[in-house]
């Protein structure tokens, strides 16, 4: 039985808060120079208490680092066309530096069509097929929020990517593919991707020195699937509802924490690791936006 190690715990709200300091005194120079100060528009469709929280937490951020931001919300009974309609007069509002369309959109809505109408420039969230595309590029133009926080954690903290093997675990649109891609490109990590139709995932888990789980079930990452020392980087981030909790729910990582932090040689936790993260990302982009419009 391999030794406990003391882990170090990756402090996503540290780093936030660090990334939210350095963009107010950008901000605080931009308004010193007469230049614009940064414009994020909110588009909110029906009234999903989760998404409701993000976006609560997305407009306090604006106002702490001082962005101006505009809230949009509709009813959950909007069309696509209509949605559509809103999205080309944010696309063309010349005071809009960046905007996003919080997910998920109900049923009817396809979600697609809905982000690919979304000017890639004004794209902050990363999620056109353009600056999906552009993290292989020389000169990526935004990069998807929640993979570029899980990589700007993993450059604040030192953690070296270079030649790593990296294991991620979730394929997805928004997180897996282009965390995958990005470790290859930025970090020159080796790395493997896991889904649900990957057979023996645990056999591919414990050769990880960076294993990134991104699948949204809690605690399916046990002890027994991660290597001694390996970095462990939680992005789940389920609500569990029960009446122990504060609020009637808790948010649950897909790692079990207890049992894998003891093996970790760095581990995020949730919440406060790779949550808060997101934000700080949006708001990096928000300003590069705003400097791409408006130098
Ligand atoms: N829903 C959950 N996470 C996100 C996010 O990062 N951006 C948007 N637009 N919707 C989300």
């Amino acid at each position: 039985m391999a030794e406990a190690t003391p882990y170090t715990l990756i402090d996503g709200r540290k780093i936030s808060s660090d990334i939210k300091k350095e963009i107010t005194e950008k901000v605080i120079e931009r308004r010193q120079l007469g230049k614009k100060v940064p414009h994020l528009a909110i588009i909110l469709v029906g009234d999903d208490g989760a998404s409701q929280t993000y976006v609560d937490h997305k407009v306090k951020a604006c106002k702490e680092v001082g962005f101006h931001y505009t809230m949009m919300r509709f009813a959950d009974t909007i069309s696509e066309d209509k949605l559509m309609k809103h999205i080309d007069q944010v696309n063309r509002d010349e005071d809009v530096d960046g905007f996003i369309v919080q997910l998920p959109l109900p049923q009817h809505i396809s979600v697609e069509r809905i982000t690919e109408k979304i000017r890639p420039d004004k794209d902050v969230d990363g999620f056109t097929n353009r600056n999906f595309g552009s993290i292989v590029s020389k000169n990526p133009l935004l990069l998807p929020a929640t993979p570029y926080g899980v990589m700007e954690l993993l450059k604040r903290y030192k953690i070296e990517t270079e030649g790593k093997n990296c294991v991620v675990i979730g394929a997805s649109r928004l997180v897996g593919a282009p965390l995958s891609m990005m470790l290859v490109e930025e970090g020159r990590a080796t790395v493997t991707v896991c889904h649900k139709y990957t057979k023996d995932i645990s056999s591919f888990t414990r050769q990880a020195d960076i294993l990134v789980v991104a699948v949204g079930k809690p605690g399916i990452v046990t002890g027994d699937m991660v290597k001694q020392g390996a970095v462990v980087i939680d992005v789940g981030t389920t609500r569990v509802e029960g009446p122990q909790y504060k609020n009637g729910y808790a948010l649950k990582g897909d790692v079990d924490f207890q049992a894998v932090a003891p093996k970790a040689s760095y581990i995020t936790p949730v919440p406060g690791g790779v949550g808060p993260m997101t934000i700080a990302s949006l708001l990096l982009n928000t300003l590069r936006a705003t400097e791409l419009r408006n130098p």
